[in-house]
């Protein structure tokens, strides 16, 4: 029996097959097998189509030339340049093609392979390149798209940008695209707010550039926070969409009214009693539901987020303020209330300061409103599908159940958000979601998540739910 050493294929057939064994999650010997089990069974063609040798093809032979739901994504050398790959997978989701560009330097954080295997197309990465430059590919990478989105965009790119310089494949397209343009900016903060960078992005948008982000959070340098945190990948996906012209929006037309963050109730003039929610899960929620087309209000509390594009946000302080601000914004479609709003506020809050010195001041509570039961009863303007959270610390589920019962909600979220679950504040969430058919609650059991990843998730229910499959 003759035996096939893979080493001695010939270049094109195994940079193939690298590329079908890491989209398949199979080892190179393995997908190999595959290959010739099925062309035994007489699956596949005798001839497999090595992806390769259709990369080195000059794109103009390439059987998809139209532009239409295409985005050329260049990536640059930042720490967020890992998120690109989401950022792909979520576009693809929606039907999009993405050709990736990487830049020398984003090359230190991730692989062409990589951007390839999540593409499902090659990744481009040198300007002379003889196979694509053939019939100048920077140039067709430049045009045969909808969109350019750059993301990470990073300092030194937008400088590049800013001044007009080619030198790199990832320069020369943008130099070279006549179509729009939208740059996701991440940095660290102090990058972010230097003159120069300062200089170069009012640059850039007077260019008629557009910019998605950055948002203020963590940085990957250890303890350092600030403005420079590239935008969600949910949140460039929203942003990129408003340049598509055939992208999936199951929502189009709904309006839907969110909430999020913490309250603050006051005690006094300067100080307040509030809560660990950073808002974060409210406004992804935010973000999906306007990717899905929805046009979407957003009440929010005092948080450090930046509103999503296309979103209208109201900045409230209070749960009155909040519940003010719900109900001015009605009718709607679809009620998501994310906000953790505080439970109680002080009675007689103090006009002026409290000082010390004369005793404990006495801290009386009262009820604040509850604005999920509220609008969950509503007579008239109830929106069709009002959707709680349940933010328990212990007995999850018998808790959420409970909620359900007794706001009169359709759906309640269930989340653990006990210190050690982390998800006060975080980046993550495991999200349990209760149904009321009638008497009847159902439980379905989300795995740990990232907000962004619960966002979508929920937004394609309600869209299933409301009949509109996204
Ligand atoms: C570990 C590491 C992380 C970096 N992260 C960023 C970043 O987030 N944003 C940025 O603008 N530059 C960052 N840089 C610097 C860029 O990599 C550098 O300016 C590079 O020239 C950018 O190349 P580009 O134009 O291909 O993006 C980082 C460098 C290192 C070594």
């Amino acid at each position: 029996m003759a035996s096939l050493t893979i080493r001695k294929l010939d270049d094109a057939i195994k940079a193939d097959l690298r590329l079908r064994s890491a989209k398949n999650g199979r080892s190179v010997e393995e997908e190999v097998r595959v290959i010739l089990r099925e062309y035994l069974d007489g699956r596949t063609e005798p001839a497999m189509r090595p992806a390769a040798a259709e990369a080195a093809a000059p794109l103009r032979e390439r059987a998809e030339t139209t532009s239409e739901g295409r985005i050329t994504l260049i990536i640059g050398g930042g720490i967020a340049a890992y998120k690109a790959l989401d950022l792909v997978r979520r576009l693809k989701e929606r039907h999009l093609r993405v050709r990736c560009v990487l830049t020398d330097a984003a090359q230190q954080f991730v692989t062409p392979l990589a951007a390839s295997a999540v593409s499902g197309e090659r990744a481009y990465t040198a300007l002379f390149d003889p196979t694509s430059e053939l019939d100048a590919g920077h140039i067709r990478l430049a045009r045969d798209c909808e969109l350019i989105v750059v993301a990470p965009a990073t300092a030194d790119l937008m400088a590049k940008m800013a001044h007009g310089l080619a030198d790199d494949l990832a320069s020369a397209i943008l130099l070279a695209a006549k179509g729009p343009i939208l740059l996701a900016p991440a940095m660290n903060p102090v990058m972010w707010s230097n003159a120069a960078t300062r200089r170069n992005a009012e640059q850039l948008k007077r260019d008629g550039i557009a910019l998605v982000g950055p948002n203020t959070g963590e940085m990957a340098e250890k303890g350092e926070r600030g403005l420079g945190r590239m935008a969600e990948p949910l949140e460039i996906v929203a942003a990129a969409e408003r340049f598509m012209r055939k992208t999936a929006k199951p929502l189009s037309g709904q309006r839907v009214l969110i909430t999020a963050g913490p309250t603050h109730e006051p005690i006094d003039p300067v100080r307040y009693i509030a809560n660990r929610s950073s808002g974060k899960q409210g406004f992804a929620i935010a973000a999906a539901a306007k990717a899905a087309g929805a046009d979407v209000t957003l009440i929010s509390g005092p948080v450090e987020l930046e509103g999503p594009i296309g979103v209208t946000v109201v900045f409230v302080e209070s749960a009155r303020q909040m519940l003010k601000g719900v109900e001015a914004a009605l009718p709607a479609d679809i009620a998501i209330f994310a906000a953790a709003v505080a439970d109680w506020r002080v009675a007689h809050a103090g006009e002026q300061k409290l000082k010390k010195g004369g005793g404990m001041p006495p801290l009386q509570l009262v009820e604040n409103p509850d604005i999920l039961a509220r609008i969950a009863n509503l007579k008239e303007k109830r929106p069709c599908l009002v959707i709680g959270f349940a933010a328990e610390t212990e007995h999850l589920i018998d808790n959420a159940t409970a909620k359900l019962r007794r706001k009169g909600c359709d759906w309640i979220l269930a989340n653990d958000v006990s210190a050690a679950s982390g998800v006060m504040g975080g980046d993550r969430n495991t999200i349990h979601l209760l149904k009321r058919n009638g008497a009847d609650i159902s439980v379905e059991d989300w795995p740990l998540m990232s907000k962004e990843e619960v966002a979508f998730e929920l937004v394609a229910e309600v869209a299933r739910t409301l009949g509109k499959p996204a």
